[in-house]
């Protein structure tokens, strides 16, 4: 950005003068395309075919964009709404389309991957590097007894291994299910579980901010007598040394050491052809209940939604761009977007093990400025994190070779937006703020950047082959106010099913609005000039930092405590994180809760889920209000939680509840 002013005689700080220059812009309300940039891949041509015939329009992308085996006669199947089938009887592998190709055309010493890690470690895996290990990983899982079908659990940490995991899978057409590593074992018990998973592909220990952790030995206290999984896989990641002297514990004849397993291996492992209908992954998100939702997605459709995607909102030459999302690989925007939508398209990216305050705030800057980064996708509660750190810490680096910035998650308010295009970005970087969920499998509504006006805080519009829309709660169309979200149109990358659970994905998805429309589960609203502006969601999914959670699955870890009785889980604005956990807790037997407790109740939630789970605040809650048919209304815990005056409380049982609750936060806080 412009700090220098020539007329300026007495310079105010620099953060002075951020503060400033931010304030005017947020009176700014529409920014057009930066002029400097140009884009590489046009996009005319599909925005008038997609508007003229989706289908068609995605027909020709499929056979300009992705290799196939056996071409495909049919490209929609919609015969049993919402059971959609893509390019049915074609076949084609998707590790073949991301690594086998650039190999073949020459570009085997292109760089697939810079590996950075937290302590200064740097691995460089090129194309050719990748294609040998997931081959060579293949045939091991084969020998595992790994084949068509199959589901092999990954939980590991952003190493490069967690990549041959995933295409390794998809080479011999077994399913991936990995979970994020940031969740407790017994977590990962649970969808190792409901998925049957045979083999768990997991590591010794994970590093984080200077600390290690013993995944290996906590995974063996969770899995040890789940029948289903006949093997685990385990990298040696940290080896003795990072695990205090002795290496990670192994179960004769269960685990076997990956880097045994696959040097061992046979080196060549052809592509096995898939119907386009396969099941590629499942990838467990959270929703209205406590049961995690298995969101499962098939081959083609969703690798081609990705390609198409990665290359027109990131606006991406293989030859020339660095590439870096900052996401875990254990959520959808890594596997869409760190993993198979970069390697498809032949690209380069950063993958980055570390934390972006460790060693320093500075880590994620330092690492742009080393790479030549050119094209950065993260999320909003990290840039927000970043602001409050201060603009001093990505001045220290040269961040001038950034062209591109992205923002995914949640929605992004225009403070941050701005900061994030003026800092970062210099001002001279288009920001896409691009709007999907796990079950789109790939990114829906942003802006086309270089083409499309951006207005902070704003996703925009639809890309081309999307059709998201407004319905009021009636279910008719808004062309213009605050309504539902929901798709009107199949489109090839999204969910096919709920993993054996065909009536709880129509039921969540297709019941409200019926067969042929997608519900999304979030409220936006649309402005004159047809932007979509996304809201939040409408059912009891809580967005902690980006990631879901339901509040059903927080409140039953906590009463899995024996000293509670009831509780009752809500989402509280927050500056930082976007939206907060706040539990209204009742003990048994009329104790009274201490800090002693709060700390005992926040580790249990981190043990049962995660970290990521532990409530920001514990109310202690003598009685918890509740209409009479004994349904809680959290709607008056939100108002409390944040501060409001109450709503309506007729509908109560008992009404003092309320008032009791209310002046009991007053005093707390
Ligand atoms: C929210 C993450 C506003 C939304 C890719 C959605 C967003 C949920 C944005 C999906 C955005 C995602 N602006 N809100 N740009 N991107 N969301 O499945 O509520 O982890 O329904 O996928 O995140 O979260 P999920």
């Amino acid at each position: 950005m412009s700090t220098t002013d020539e007329t300026d005689t007495s310079p105010a700080p620099v953060t002075g003068r951020l503060e400033a220059e931010l304030e005017r812009l947020l009176a700014v309300e529409s920014f057009d395309p930066p002029a400097g940039f140009t884009r590489r891949h046009p996009v005319e041509n599909d925005v008038a075919a997609a508007a003229a015939d989706p289908v068609t329009f995605w027909a020709d992308k499929a056979r300009e964009l992705l290799n196939w085996d056996r071409p495909f006669t049919t490209v929609l199947n919609d015969a049993n709404p919402p059971f959609y089938k893509w390019f049915e009887d074609g076949e084609l592998n998707l590790s073949a389309n991301c690594l086998d190709r650039h190999v073949a055309a020459g570009r085997g010493d292109r760089v697939a991957f810079h590996w950075a890690g937290e302590e200064g470690e740097r691995r460089v895996i090129t194309y050719a590097g990748l294609l040998d290990e997931t081959q060579r990983l293949a045939n091991g899982l084969r020998s595992l007894g790994v084949g068509k079908g199959d589901v092999v659990g990954i939980f590991l940490p952003m190493i490069p291994q967690v990549a041959a995991a995933m295409l390794a899978c998809a080479r011999i057409g077994a399913v991936h299910n990995v979970v994020f590593g940031g969740f407790a074992p017994s977590a990962v018990r649970e969808r190792m579980e409901v998925s049957d998973a045979k083999v768990l592909i997991t590591v010794d220990g994970a590093r984080r901010k200077g600390r290690t952790a013993p995944v290996k030995a906590a995974v063996d206290a969770e899995m040890g007598d789940l029948k289903s999984l006949e093997r685990i896989l385990v990298v040696e990641a940290v080896g003795a040394a990072g695990l205090g002297g002795e290496r990670a514990p192994m179960t004769p004849g269960r685990d076997v050491w990956y880097e045994e397993l696959v040097a061992a291996a046979d080196p060549v492992c052809p592509p096995e052809p898939m119907p386009a209908e396969a099941p590629l992954f499942i990838l467990y998100s959270s929703g209205s209940t406590a049961k995690p939702k298995g969101i499962l997605h098939t081959t083609a459709g969703y690798l081609l939604g990705v390609t198409y995607t990665y290359r027109t909102v990131f606006d991406i030459d293989p030859a020339t761009d660095i590439y870096w999302c900052s996401a875990d690989v254990g959520w959808i925007t890594g596997h869409s977007y760190i993993i198979y939508g970069p390697l498809s398209n032949g690209a380069t990216s950063v993958m980055y093990e570390g934390a972006p305050d460790y060693p320093d705030f500075d880590a994620w800057w330092k690492l742009i400025d080393e790479y030549k980064v050119t094209v950065f996708y993260t999320a909003p509660t990290a840039i927000r994190s970043c602001m409050k750190w201060g603009a001093e810490y990505p001045d220290r680096h040269d961040l001038s070779s950034l062209r591109l910035l992205g923002s995914v998650g949640e929605p992004i308010n225009p403070k941050a937006w701005l900061w994030y295009q003026q800092v970062i970005g210099g001002g001279r970087c288009p920001v896409v703020d691009t709007w999907w969920q796990t079950e789109t499998g790939a990114i829906m509504i942003s802006p086309v950047p270089g083409v499309t006006s951006t207005k902070p805080g704003s996703a925009t519009k639809p890309l081309p082959g999307f059709s998201p829309a407004l319905l009021t709660e009636q279910g008719q169309p808004l062309s213009e106010g605050v309504g539902v979200l929901v798709v009107t149109q199949p489109w090839p990358s999204m969910l096919r099913t709920l993993y054996k659970d065909d009536d709880r994905f129509v039921e969540t998805y297709f019941s409200r609005f019926g067969p042929t429309t997608y519900l999304v589960g979030d409220a936006a609203r649309l402005d004159a000039d047809g932007y979509f502006w996304i809201i939040g969601r409408i059912d009891d999914v809580i967005n902690v930092s980006g990631h879901r959670l339901s509040t059903a699955e927080v409140e039953s870890a906590i009463v899995a405590h024996e000293a509670v009785a009831e509780s009752a889980v809500v989402a509280q604005a927050d500056e930082q994180t976007g939206q907060a956990i706040v539990a209204f807790v009742t003990l048994t037997g009329g104790r009274v809760g201490d800090d002693a407790m709060v700390a005992e109740l926040r580790d249990h939630v981190a043990a049962r889920i995660g970290k990521l789970a532990r409530p920001k605040r514990i109310i202690w809650a003598d009685d918890l209000p509740k209409t009479r048919s004994g349904k809680i209304m959290r709607r008056l815990l939100r108002d409390v939680a944040e501060g409001r005056a109450l709503g309506d409380v007729t509908t109560l049982r008992d009404p003092a509840v309320m008032a009791a609750l209310a002046s009991k936060v007053a005093e707390a806080d």
